[in-house]
């Protein structure tokens, strides 16, 4: 059996490792790697699978830095050609991103078997580019991988029962990836030192979507809010290029320590060390969750709706006054982390063993 991978941007490399360690399992499974070049600095991409021994990409399509229909469309055509000659028996991709609607739109169109990984997740908000990428997805594919109850019951909610689909709750591959690289990160790890961090006295930040940093008033609001922070906790924010460029070109004052995005290890070193995670991405949610960490999220709604139901996660959008407020509420939540909402962190062997039948 052959299966092309399509990956792009740095959360799908991240999730692509644990099921490339599982495929390699199979003496019967060929993996395929395309990358479409969506991400492509060093510390975006090459990282990730050096640190994470993701097998190399047969195919790099260097597509990136366009607008969403050019991007999108650029890589559809790429992708076309490569399945049309690699020919494979499935086409998986994961969560959100443009690489993902054109992985899957490609593969569709050609008739060839197209798997989703986390699939089923919505924010209802159609303005976010990522919830169009996911329900187009969702709707072309023909296996789903759901990680939550709550992806699968959105799915059913919009009538998925009646598509000739199948939906498969398989857990969280994020959570296998992070039980996995933990005790690497541990051993190899010294980004808590070589930052002169003090283990659970410290914010860890992130800030990157569209929502957050196309909307000037709200990049500034949530960066005064962590410089205001930064007075008393120090807070540290590994900043995404696109966030980068934009508080160069608006001139915004960041007091805190901004530093270059960081590869996966010392990213679970800084979430598992730190007090606190207030953040607006997808992935660092759950990883809060995963290490034990409270989190303060900088949007207006999220897809991991659980985290937010048990009092894991509060959601505060970008005002500077309701994200200082939740920062000083000391909340606490409703049960403890030990549950498991994302299932037991053997998600890549359930995927693999419902493609394969
Ligand atoms: C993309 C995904 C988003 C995901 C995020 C993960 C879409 C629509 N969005 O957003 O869902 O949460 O990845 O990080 O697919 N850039 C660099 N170097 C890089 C990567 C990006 O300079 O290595 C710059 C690009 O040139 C561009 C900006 O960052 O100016 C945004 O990149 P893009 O890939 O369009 O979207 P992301 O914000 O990364
Ligand atoms: N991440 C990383 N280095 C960083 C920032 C994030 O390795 O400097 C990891 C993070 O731990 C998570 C994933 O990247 O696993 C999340 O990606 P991102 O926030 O870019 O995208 P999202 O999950 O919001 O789509």
């Amino acid at each position: 059996m052959k299966i092309v991978t399509i990956v792009g941007a740095r959360p799908q490399f991240i999730k692509a490792s644990a099921l490339s360690r599982e495929i390699k399992n199979h003496s019967g499974i060929e993996e395929v790697i395309i990358h479409t070049g969506q991400h492509f600095d060093a510390n975006m991409s090459d990282i990730f699978f050096k640190e994470m021994d993701i097998p190399a990409p047969k195919y790099q399509l260097d597509i990136h830095s366009l607008s969403h229909g050019a991007m999108t469309g650029r890589m559809l055509e790429e992708i076309e050609k490569i399945l049309v000659s690699e020919k494979p028996d499935c086409v998986l991709v994961y969560g959100d991103t443009n690489s993902t609607l054109a992985g899957a739109l490609a593969a569709r169109k050609l008739n060839i078997r197209v798997a989703h990984v986390e699939a089923g997740l919505r924010s209802y908000n159609m303005a976010m580019p990522e919830e169009i990428n996911r329900i187009l997805t969702d709707r072309i594919s023909d296996i789903l991988f759901c990680p939550t109850d709550t992806a699968i019951k959105n799915l059913k909610n919009e009538g998925f029962d009646h598509f000739n689909i199948k939906l498969v709750q398989s857990g969280d591959i994020m959570f296998d990836a992070a039980l996995y690289y933990k005790s690497k990160a541990d051993s190899e790890s010294i980004i808590i030192d070589d930052l002169n961090l003090n283990s659970g006295e410290y914010v860890l930040a992130s800030i990157h979507r569209q929502e957050n940093t196309d909307q000037t008033n709200r990049l500034q609001e949530i960066i005064e809010a962590l410089n205001i922070i930064h007075h008393h906790r120090t807070v540290v924010v590994p900043i995404h290029p696109r966030t980068r460029k934009l508080i160069e070109q608006q001139q915004i004052k960041v007091k805190f320590k901004m530093i270059d995005p960081v590869g996966y290890l010392d990213m679970i070193s800084l979430t598992s060390n730190a007090a606190i995670v207030m953040t607006d991405s997808g992935g660092l949610q759950k990883e809060a969750f995963f290490f034990g960490k409270y989190c303060i999220t900088l949007r207006d709604q999220t897809e991991w709706i659980e985290l937010v139901e048990g009092g894991f996660n509060t959601l505060v959008g970008a005002d500077k006054n309701v994200i200082l407020d939740a920062y000083h509420t000391n909340v606490s939540p409703k049960t403890s982390f030990n549950i498991q909402l994302y299932g037991d962190g053997h998600a890549a062997g359930k995927i693999i063993n419902s493609i394969i039948l």
